[in-house]
């Protein structure tokens, strides 16, 4: 039987919570976080969605400190055709390392482990906080309203259009020049999550890295604007990294021209010092956007 098929179901019992305050403090604190994602015991809940790459809602514990985490068993992931080697766990956990490295912290705390499914991902639960604000709004089609940036007009039937809009917000800011160096093909409103301590952190990077351009995102408000100054020098530092430790840790998830890719994406960064524009003309937009 393939690994596949020996996943648990989807999860219909009410599975352990987390408190959105104690894992946020959780993932502010990575090498905490990331000794208990390593060694501590995983116990599976079920899984999260039916998607056809399983992602298991679990427990870590380890001595007096437990967490809730998802994990990805490199066995639950179906073959993509547009990315044909290594897996999404390696590159979930290639986009982790980059964030970190960035100094930035956009991803919550993610390790390479064995599970009791076999081999996967394991990345720290953030719960949303329930009371922050939200990041993405329908708006007046003749909008955006003051403090929004425009993604895209979208059809919201009876013949009626609204206009999707993203917060101007830094931290969105920062995800978007994240999202260009991982070349991520998946930003959706689900894939970020507003933490109890006011950060915003991206989750599900499985489809990042190509070396072809793949930026499908909702964070297009930038698009073609100039980097803010703390961008640029986050990309300097980065493209030291690349070619230094940071290259080095990565080299186990990424071929080798998915890392000269990378590397070429930094470079054409900060050679433009510029956000960059939707590759054809109309924006790359993930569909349902949600
Ligand atoms: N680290 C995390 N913290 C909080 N919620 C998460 C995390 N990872 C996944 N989720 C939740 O689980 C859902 C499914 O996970 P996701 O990584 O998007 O998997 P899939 O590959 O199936 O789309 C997400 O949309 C999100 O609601
Ligand atoms: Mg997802």
């Amino acid at each position: 039987m393939p690994a596949r098929e020996r996943l648990p179901a989807l999860n219909t019992e009410t599975p352990p919570r987390a408190d959105p305050v104690v894992a946020a403090a959780l993932a502010a604190d990575a090498p905490t976080a990331l000794a208990l994602l390593r060694e501590g015991e995983l116990t599976v809940h079920g899984r999260l969605t039916d998607a056809s790459n399983a992602a298991l809602y679990c427990s870590v514990a380890l001595g007096s400190l437990s967490a809730q985490a998802v994990y990805k068993p490199v066995g639950g992931e179906r073959p993509l055709w547009d990315f044909p080697d290594g897996t999404l766990a390696g590159r979930e956990v290639a986009a982790y390392e980059l964030s970190a490295a960035t100094g930035w912290a956009l991803i919550p705390p993610t390790v390479l482990r064995d599970g009791p499914h076999g081999p996967g991902m394991v990345q720290l639960w953030v719960e949303p906080d329930p009371a922050a604000e939200p990041l993405l709004d329908l708006q007046d089609p003749r909008g955006p309203e003051a403090g929004w940036l425009p993604i895209v007009r979208a059809d919201v039937g009876d013949g009626r259009t609204a206009l999707l809009v993203h917060h101007d917000d830094a931290r969105l800011r920062r995800l978007a020049v994240l999202d260009a160096v991982l070349n991520n093909a998946d930003r959706k409103g689900g894939h970020l999550i507003p933490a109890a301590d006011g950060r915003v952190y991206g989750i599900d990077h499985g489809v990042t890295f190509s070396t072809e351009d793949k930026l499908r995102t909702l964070l297009w408000g930038w698009a073609g604007e100039p980097l803010p100054a703390e961008a640029l020098e986050m990309l300097s530092r980065l493209a030291g990294q690349l070619d230094g430790e940071l290259g080095e840790r990565l080299v186990p998830h990424l071929t080798a021209a998915e890392l000269d890719a990378t590397r070429a994406r930094v470079a054409g960064l900060r050679g433009t010092g510029r956000h960059p524009l939707p590759s054809a003309d109309w924006p790359a937009i993930p569909w349902p956007p949600v």
